[in-house]
């Protein structure tokens, strides 16, 4: 029979923007459960945008539920994969929005893991001029944060998420059934990100982290509701107070600016989002320490579990003539580099991040300490 209000296990964070406020919803049987949609502005169509991995799986199950809202609901298929994430593919959205008629009531869901909900958020924020839009995020990496927030972006061939918009979704609906078959390597991307939470903001929830990483590796439903719910507590809080990056949300970028390097430098897709952002940590704790401001047992602390979450803790050669100024030049097209100087997000202490730049040959230093043979010192 089909559950007609929501269920017990449900949780919700709030994350406090003014009129721009929304639920992030956590818990089971969310898709199946129309009730879940109950509330969203009323519109004639909705349009689901999935991919070619994701709509076979969950799809129907969405759709089913959204027909009770929406006289007609469309989906629209990307290809899958981060190479995937630029113009050419964000036209497909406008395609099928244009081809059906679609009027600036109608709500976009983004049912997939960051690259749909990224380039769904873009095309909502430009489909005549801003639609409103759903997340529903099926990797454990777009519960935990790119679903969360607003930033909407797509590639450029010259650096990642280089063109986008900061556009917030209407609703979050984290439904923890569309884990179980995620692969295992994307569920360790998604506790790169997890794990990020804990050097930025709460050391407590480190410690959690660290009992539990088994547990979640296990795909436990109660450890996985947790991760998800503090992790969306964190980000709510950021982004409440920082919306637009001005200042604060950027600790949200901790190992980001070594994992962009790595994610671009290799090529998008050779190496997952979460994975470059796990290595990238422990090069960000490494630069840390050089600065003075952690000891090395936070760095060991850090990348012992970082590995033990399944993530590389060794930083790839991206050149064999120079690798670290290769790092380097892709760091500065990093959005956070002012006039080419990098800047880096590094723990003051533990549990605290700021945003600061570190002389060249430092950051040398440590990519060279970090990275191929060095690095699996
Ligand atoms: P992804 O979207 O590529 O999804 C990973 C893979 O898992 C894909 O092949 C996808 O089809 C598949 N998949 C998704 N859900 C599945 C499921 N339930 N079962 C089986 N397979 C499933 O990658 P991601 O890690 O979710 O997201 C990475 C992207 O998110 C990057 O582009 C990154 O830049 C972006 N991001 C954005 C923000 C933000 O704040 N907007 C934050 C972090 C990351
Ligand atoms: N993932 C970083 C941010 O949302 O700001």
């Amino acid at each position: 029979m089909q559950p007609t209000s929501l269920s017990t296990n449900l949780q919700q964070v709030f994350i406090s923007l003014g009129d721009r406020s929304y639920p992030i919803s956590i818990g089971s049987g969310l898709l199946a459960n129309p009730a879940t949609f109950d509330g969203l502005a009323s519109a004639h169509t909705a349009l689901i945008v999935s991919n070619l991995t994701v709509a076979p799986l969950y799809a129907a199950l969405l759709q089913e539920s959204l027909k009770k809202h929406y006289q007609r609901v469309l989906l629209v298929n990307l290809p899958d994969g981060e190479v995937h994430k630029d113009w050419l593919n964000l036209q497909l959205i406008f395609d099928a929005l244009l081809e059906n008629g679609c009027d600036r009531k109608t709500v976009l869901f983004a049912l997939g893991g960051g690259v749909v909900g990224d380039m769904t958020g873009f095309a909502a924020a430009c489909y005549m001029r801003g639609v409103p839009f759903v997340q529903v995020p099926t990797t454990l990496l777009a519960q935990v944060d790119s679903s969360v927030g607003g930033k909407t972006a797509i590639n450029h061939p010259l650096g990642k998420n280089m063109v986008g918009a900061f556009y917030q979704p209407q609703r979050v609906i984290c439904d923890l059934d569309v884990l179980t078959t995620l692969p295992p390597r994307e569920l360790s991307a998604g506790l790169a990100e997890i794990i990020k939470y804990g050097p930025i903001a709460d050391m407590g929830f480190l410690d959690w982290i660290e009992a539990n990483i088994d547990a979640l590796l296990r795909r436990d439903r109660a450890a996985l509701a947790h991760a998800v719910r503090r992790s969306c507590e964190i980000k709510a809080a950021v982004v409440g107070e920082d919306e637009r990056e001005a200042g604060l949300r950027a600790i949200l970028n901790f190992g980001h600016t070594f994992g962009h390097a790595i994610e671009s430098g290799l090529g998008y897709g050779e190496w997952l989002h979460g994975e470059g952002v796990g290595c990238g940590m422990v090069m960000a704790a490494r630069l840390s320490q050089a600065l003075g401001l952690v000891d090395a047992n936070f760095v060991v602390r850090l990348r012992t579990l970082i590995g033990r979450a399944g993530l590389p803790v060794v930083g790839p050669i991206l050149s064999t003539s120079d690798n670290a100024g290769r790092y380097l030049d892709l760091m500065r097209v990093d959005k956070k580099a002012e006039a080419g100087e990098i800047k880096f997000v590094v723990i003051d202490l533990p549990g605290r991040a700021s945003v600061r730049s570190a002389p060249d040959a430092m950051v040398r230093s440590v990519i060279d300490a970090c990275c191929g043979q060095a690095g699996s010192l």
